[in-house]
């Protein structure tokens, strides 16, 4: 009795609870909605006048929460086997028109953070669809746009809400009257360097100075809100356009108030590698939408300016340059490019790069209307309402099999790529994790091939056609000694097979989050675990276990020194699993910081690197200092600066390094600055070089 009327007091408080995994999106199909465009279920929400249209692609549509909740219900997505909907930004956004006839209706121009879409719902409605998805086994995941606010103009305070951002209402600050200096006021990025990207405005967009205090707090309660509300996954827009100091504040801040899957948008060009985007899903603690992937497999199936030998480079360059390859965000497109299928196009090309996507390493994404191909190039043409809601169209049906193939074969979430026959026109892959396997043979050219001296790792038997024929695949034959027998591969025929075993083994194929504080969540999932509780070592430490079972440990990180750890299962009957590869450990709850170092002249091709005693600062480690700083746009050179996330209340002690290309290295000289890092807020300090 007692307890019952805590429960109910506490009510108020109690997170909405769920069994789905918000942090392991291994065996999740993603599926990506523009709220607006998607299904209007609710037509007494819908703008009025100058907001709304049923024709021009710029204007609000009526699309809104009901209407996913509808399509939840009538079962469009779980016969699709998707498990995860990434939804618009469900915060308020500006109701004022463009001067260019724009409005918000895909929910990047926040407003107020702490408030609901209007058009798309209220909190009842948000409640109910987190509900709803989460009793049919759906993740909800939403956008976020902690870069900016809306269009705004330095000098013209009449332009459209003039970057104005609300707290509940109350208005924080607007663009040309920042009363509380929330907005960097450094004009319009030329896109010429990171920085300049960073410090100014994207477009017109009113840019955040995210080391301001106010804005600071108010992101990080306003995020609170939605994770109380029950997302299960957060997608960070423009990630290339904040510093990535402050970022790996605002996951932290996610990971130990709630841990979710929370994954960034750095946009890649066609033909695009930057190692920048590498560094910042190896370290910021956050994933990032595969945009080399999905270049990739535009340029072999969409534009056919490259094939699958390109294609394979990219699978093997990408299993290098990110160390969690399996925990990036794939797609064939999005809303910010043109829609795969053409309209002149049969739709042959977007169902075969379907069968790849969903077979490839990665979380796979995809776009709304993909499966009733839709068409459209440059924004807003790719956001065109939802046509229809078949269900038997052929691309639906190959969804369907593959993402409930994810499901139940553990190979496409957790295992390696080999490359087991490639040619120009032909592609044949194998996932594998311990004994479940996935092989897909692709031909795209416009000649059958002889598939001839193929090895796999499929046991001796015959394999039938995961997708039962849809595209021409046939079955395959494995002798004893992991030979395949000759085969013809059509042109245009794409074939499945599989096998899945349990394994008894311990055997760890995901760990997540990758970083975290003493005391912080993180979840450990794969197999062989058994049911009895055994350890969870992190180096040779071992963790306190919150839930056990044969697939998922659930722990808390042990009071351990900041660092990288092998993560290790032992069962209770001493058996050892894999070692998971560099968990990052942080000291204490990170805090941004901006560091800035006055009077530090360097020779062409140096750069200043800030390096100290914590995992934070690279421990000493040069190759693991902090930069290369900035000079340009909030400071000037010889000052230089960089925002950086440190461990709150921990006594720092650094130092500034000069480096130059060839990794040569300048120390400071005499002894280390310090500087205890505050329990919250941000803060800026400021050193002079020391010769
Ligand atoms: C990237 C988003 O995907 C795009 O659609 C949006 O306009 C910009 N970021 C600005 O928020
Ligand atoms: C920057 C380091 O580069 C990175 O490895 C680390 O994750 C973060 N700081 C947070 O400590
Ligand atoms: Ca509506
Ligand atoms: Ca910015």
């Amino acid at each position: 009795m007692v307890v019952l009327v805590m429960m109910y007091s506490s009510s108020s408080v109690m997170k909405a609870t769920s069994d789905v995994n918000k942090v392991n999106y291994s065996q999740d199909t993603i599926y990506q909605i523009v709220t607006d465009r998607f299904h209007d279920g609710d037509p007494s929400n819908n703008p009025e006048g100058q907001l709304y249209s049923q024709t021009d692609l710029h204007k609000y549509m009526g699309g809104d929460w009901k209407g996913i909740i509808e399509k939840i219900n009538d079962g469009y997505f779980t016969d699709l086997g998707i498990t995860a909907l990434w939804i618009s930004q469900p915060v308020e956004n500006i109701y004022n028109v463009h001067p260019e006839g724009y409005t918000s209706y895909h929910g990047y121009w926040a407003r107020d953070y702490k408030k609901t879409n209007p058009f798309y719902g209220d909190f009842e409605d948000f409640d109910e669809l987190i509900n709803v998805a989460h009793s049919n086994g759906i993740k909800i995941i939403m956008d976020f746009t902690p870069n900016h606010s809306s269009p705004a103009l330095e000098t013209d305070t009449s332009y459209v809400e003039n970057g104005a951002i609300y707290d509940e209402g109350s208005l924080i600050s607007n663009y040309s009257n920042d009363t509380h200096g929330i907005f960097h006021h450094n004009e319009g990025t030329d896109f010429s360097s990171y920085e300049d990207g960073i410090y100014k405005n994207l477009y017109d967009l009113a840019d955040y100075d995210l080391q301001n205090e106010v804005l600071d707090q108010y992101l990080k309660d306003s995020i609170e809100l939605w994770l109380d509300k029950g997302i299960d996954g957060i997608r960070v827009d423009a990630v290339k356009h904040m510093s990535q100091g402050w970022q790996e504040t605002l996951v932290n801040h996610i990971y130990s108030y709630q841990p979710v899957f929370t994954f960034g948008e750095w946009f890649l060009g066609q033909g695009e590698v930057d190692t920048k985007n590498h560094d910042f899903a190896n370290e910021s603690g956050m994933s990032l939408l595969d945009f080399q992937y999905g270049q990739q497999i535009r340029a072999v199936l969409m534009s056919e300016e490259e094939n699958w030998l390109d294609y394979q480079d990219m699978i093997e360059e990408t299993s290098i340059s990110y160390q969690e390859v399996n925990d990036q965000v794939t797609f064939i497109d999005n809303h910010d490019m043109s829609r795969f299928q053409k309209e002149s196009a049969s739709n042959l090309n977007t169902e075969m790069a379907l069968a790849v996507l969903l077979t490839s390493r990665g979380v796979p994404t995809i776009y709304y209307g993909t499966e009733q191909y839709l068409t459209g190039e440059s924004d807003p043409e790719n956001r065109k309402p939802m046509p229809g809601f078949d269900k038997t169209t052929k691309a639906y049906q190959i969804i369907s099999k593959l993402a409930h193939l994810r499901k139940s074969n553990l190979a496409l979430g957790y295992g390696k790529t080999t490359e087991r026959w490639v040619n120009e026109d032909v592609y044949i892959y194998e996932r594998k994790f311990e004994d479940h396997i996935v092989v897909t043979a692709i031909n795209s050219g416009e000649n059958s091939y002889t598939i001839t001296n193929m090895n796999t790792d499929l046991p001796e038997g015959t394999y039938s056609d995961v997708l039962d024929g849809l595209l021409n695949g046939n079955s395959l034959n494995v002798d004893g000694d992991g030979t395949v027998s000759e085969f013809e591969l059509q042109a245009n025929e794409v074939a499945v097979w599989e096998i899945t075993v349990a394994n008894d083994d311990p055997k760890i194929g995901h760990v997540g989050p990758m970083a975290g504080q003493p005391g912080n969540e993180i979840t450990v999932n794969g197999e062989g675990f058994g049911d009895t509780p055994g350890d969870v070592l992190f180096d040779d430490n071992g963790a306190s276990i919150t839930t056990w079972s044969d697939s998922e440990i659930v722990l808390t990180v042990p009071e351990v020194s900041g660092g990288l750890y092998d993560v290790k299962v032992v069962t209770a009957d001493s058996v050892e699993s894999n070692a998971y590869l560099n968990v990052e450990v942080l000291t204490n709850h990170l805090l941004p910081v901006r560091i800035v170092v006055e009077q530090a002249s360097t020779n062409y091709g140096e750069d200043i690197y800030v390096v100290g005693n914590t995992q934070e600062l690279g421990n000493w480690d040069t190759d693991k200092a902090i930069g290369p700083f900035f000079n340009q746009v909030m400071y000037s050179y010889p000052t230089w600066y960089y925002d950086v996330s440190v461990p709150a209340d921990y006594p720092l002690e650094y130092k500034f390094i000069k480096k130059d290309t060839e990794g040569n290295v300048i120390w400071e000289s005499g002894t280390n600055h310090t500087y205890t890092v505050p329990s919250e807020g941000t803060d800026v300090i400021t050193s002079i070089w020391r010769d």
